[in-house]
């Protein structure tokens, strides 16, 4: 697959998000399926995995998806890019520096690994960035990570981040019904280097084109019953989108969760989605959006378009 750059790590340029092997969309499979879904998703050549220390059954525990991820990489861990993430609490025991190494540490032996190649800040809880570009700078000086991160921020508590320590990537929501970091925050990615990791990228599965105002979701640790554009009313608002998507798709022999990704790696050099699913077969689907090439007039009248759809739902970078 086509490699891309986070600043100076070179990662395929469609990641795998690992988080529904533990949480946020129904049951969870067995760990055996998972681990081999990860590992086959490796041989078709991607090499950036995403997880975070959260990502556990019910959000009840800890590093549930991190041990399976470990278990799934560790014997092409050299060839492998893991990304991880943790929550600093405005009430932590210890300095900042302290606090975010206990909880590297305890990722790494989860992740069955000695350095974490992409650290990420999961949310801004009211410590100051500067203190945190600071120990992460110094993690990045002894080797345990080899750069850092930060997720669902705008471009002033990035600019400030950045001139403490550069930063490899911004991991925001955006998709094509998610679009509020196209304005200043990719821009300054760009020109700093920054890579910029879209999560949630078919927007909770809408714009596979699978999903029908009919269709149910599970009750338990299911975040489509909370998704804003996956509302009754809203599924059926955004069916412009999707009926555009479809027709990208028949024209280009690809399918809608396919064009949906290749439009933003079209629109981005520093653009890397990753894509999540449970589904072994649709994680190598998504991976395939790499070979689906937009031509710039393919691309223009595809934007054209969606420029002129509504979208109905909007979470943006605010709340979790
Ligand atoms: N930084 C953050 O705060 C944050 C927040 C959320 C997520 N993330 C990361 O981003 C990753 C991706 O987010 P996400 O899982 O919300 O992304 P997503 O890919 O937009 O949505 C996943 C949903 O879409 C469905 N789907 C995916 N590909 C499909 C396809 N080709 N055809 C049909 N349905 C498809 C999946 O169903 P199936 O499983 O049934 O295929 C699943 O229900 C996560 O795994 C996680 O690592 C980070």
């Amino acid at each position: 697959m086509k490699k891309r750059m986070l600043r100076d790590i070179e990662v395929s340029e469609i990641g795998m998000g690992c988080m529904a092997f533990s949480h946020g969309y129904g049951q969870i499979p067995d760990e055996s399926y998972s681990s081999e879904a990860i590992r086959n998703a490796f041989r078709h050549g991607c090499t950036f995995f995403d997880t975070a220390e959260v990502y556990s059954p019910g959000l009840s525990g800890i590093g549930h998806n991190e041990r399976i991820v470990g278990k799934a990489l560790k014997e092409v861990r050299p060839q492998a890019v893991i990304a991880t993430k943790l929550f600093l609490n405005v009430g932590f025991g210890g300095s900042v520096e302290t606090v975010l190494r206990r909880h590297l540490e305890a990722s790494m032996q989860r992740l069955q690994t000695d350095y974490v190649d992409l650290y990420y800040l999961h949310r801004m809880g009211g410590v100051p960035v500067e203190k945190v570009a600071e120990a992460m700078g110094r993690l990045i000086d002894e080797g345990l990570i080899r750069g850092w991160g930060l997720s669902q921020v705008d471009v002033e508590v990035i600019d400030r981040a950045q001139r403490v320590t550069p930063l490899s990537a911004i991991q925001n929501i955006y998709s094509m019904v998610e679009r509020d970091s196209e304005a200043r925050i990719i821009p300054y990615c760009m020109e700093h280097r920054i890579g910029f990791v879209p999560f949630s990228p078919i927007a909770s599965g809408l714009l596979s084109g699978k999903i029908t105002p009919q269709t149910k979701f599970e009750s338990y640790d299911d975040v489509r019953n909370w998704v804003p554009q996956l509302s009754r009313a809203n599924i059926a608002g955004n069916q412009p989108i999707v009926d555009l998507l479809k027709q990208y798709a028949e024209m280009k022999n690809a399918t809608p969760a396919q064009i949906s990704l290749s439009w933003m790696l079209h629109k981005y050099p520093n653009v890397v989605p990753i894509p999540g699913s449970k589904n072994r077969e649709r994680i190598i689907e998504n991976l395939e959006a790499s070979h689906v090439e937009l031509t710039d007039s393919e691309f223009h009248s595809l934007e054209t378009a969606l420029n002129q759809c509504k979208v109905y739902g909007h979470r943006g970078l605010g709340g979790f």
